[in-house]
């Protein structure tokens, strides 16, 4: 396992989840390279392999289908009881107090039920009726489905689908470590998914591609990329979607993602953002080494999860409660994993005090 640059020496977490190499740019999910993944596995295919350690079989697949399926029933029949969860105005707000409703879901139906919420608080919060799930249908198809009412294309289904590979998991993030923090105390999934939820809500984690949506509307046509970020740099803000705690490198999920809007864009579909979107990247890498030579700052897996998130349909309030539809299931696969070690995680503190 790779360690964050400065903690070299610092006892790590065993982990056969995925491995982030920062100087190299790879990111490796339960032995496969992310690139990999995205391009043959499914969702399905990706929880079965973060649960069981190998892609499922077809007999596999149909559990894990089945499993994610109860799991967006249940949240369609419980979305009723969730007190005013769905009527949040903020999605990780609603994610969050709706998921602490769901006690007695198998891990399987947990990870179902929080793509079946984003859809329902998206619904919700148009003022739309919430759309029951279809039984045994693909995940990402159906999420797509009951989320914007209409039937997803396959390409877009597909699109939708990468995504949900991509960023299944990533490495001890903050709100993978809030999981397992939580798991280690003995306490139960429900509470390891809020608070990994509330870790993830935060900008400087999964709360980014919204804004890097924004800044794309921002900066307006691709001449103006330049002067629009230097105006940021000057002012002393951060430029969403650039830069990252362990990569050195692009992040190798930007890429997986870039490609995933450039197959969307050549069928035709989506925003057509991409030439803005590159020379804004451009632009700002430029940018942040010319402040930071020492450091180097490239687009992370925000940058392009903003335009390939667009491209199927979905609005930015969406983004982060779908990186967390994705991300529940690398949340609980560690919690699996943590509750095997029989360890409570107690890091130490300095006394810096009086
Ligand atoms: N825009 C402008 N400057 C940035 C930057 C960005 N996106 N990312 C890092 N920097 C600068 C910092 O200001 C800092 O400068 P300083 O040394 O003069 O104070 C330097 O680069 C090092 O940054 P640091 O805060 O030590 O990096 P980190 O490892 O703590 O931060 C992130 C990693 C992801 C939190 C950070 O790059 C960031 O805030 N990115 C924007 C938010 C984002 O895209 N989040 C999604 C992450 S997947």
């Amino acid at each position: 396992m790779n360690l964050t640059p400065g903690l070299e020496g610092v006892v790590a977490a065993e982990t056969r989840l995925s491995d982030v190499d920062g100087e190299r740019g790879r990111l490796v999910i339960a032995g496969f390279p992310v690139e990999r993944l995205a391009e043959e596995a499914t969702f399905e295919d990706a929880v079965g392999l973060l649960w069981d350690g190998r892609l499922p079989d077809a007999v596999g697949r149909e559990r894990v289908r089945a499993g994610l399926s109860e799991g967006r029933t249940a949240a369609f029949e419980r979305h009723r009881a969730l007190g005013d969860a769905l009527q949040q105005a903020d999605g990780m707000d609603a994610l969050r107090t709706a998921v602490s409703h769901l006690t007695g879901l198998s891990p399987l139906q947990l990870v179902g039920a929080v793509g079946a919420l984003t859809a329902a608080w998206l619904r919700t919060r148009a003022g739309q009726p919430v759309l029951a799930p279809a039984t045994g249908a693909a995940h990402a198809a159906d999420v797509l489905r009951i989320a914007l009412g209409v039937e997803p294309s396959a390409a877009t289904a597909r699109g939708l689908d990468a995504y949900l590979v991509t960023v299944c998991d990533h490495g001890m993030n903050a709100s993978t470590f809030a999981a397992r923090v939580v798991a280690s105390t003995g306490s139960d999934d429900v509470s390891a998914v809020v608070a990994a939820i509330g870790a993830l809500k935060g900008p400087l984690h999964g709360g980014a591609p919204g804004p890097v949506l924004d800044m794309l509307d921002a900066v307006g046509t691709p001449e103006k990329a330049e002067g629009w970020l230097e105006a940021e740099l000057v002012a002393g803000r951060r430029i969403m979607g650039m830069g990252h705690r362990i990569y050195r490198t692009r992040d190798p999920r930007a890429e997986v993602l870039e490609r995933a809007v450039e197959r969307l864009e050549a069928e035709g579909l989506g925003q057509r953002r991409l030439p803005l979107a590159r020379a804004v990247e451009r632009a700002a890498v430029g940018a942040l080494r010319a402040r930071h030579p020492d450091r180097p700052l490239h687009a992370n897996v925000e940058f392009y999860t903003a335009l390939l998130l667009d491209s199927v349909g979905l609005p930015r309030a969406a983004f982060t409660p779908t990186f967390a539809a994705s991300r529940v299931a690398g949340w609980l696969a560690h919690v699996k994993e943590q509750r095997e070690t029989g360890r409570l995680i107690r890091p130490a503190s300095k006394y810096v005090g009086p």
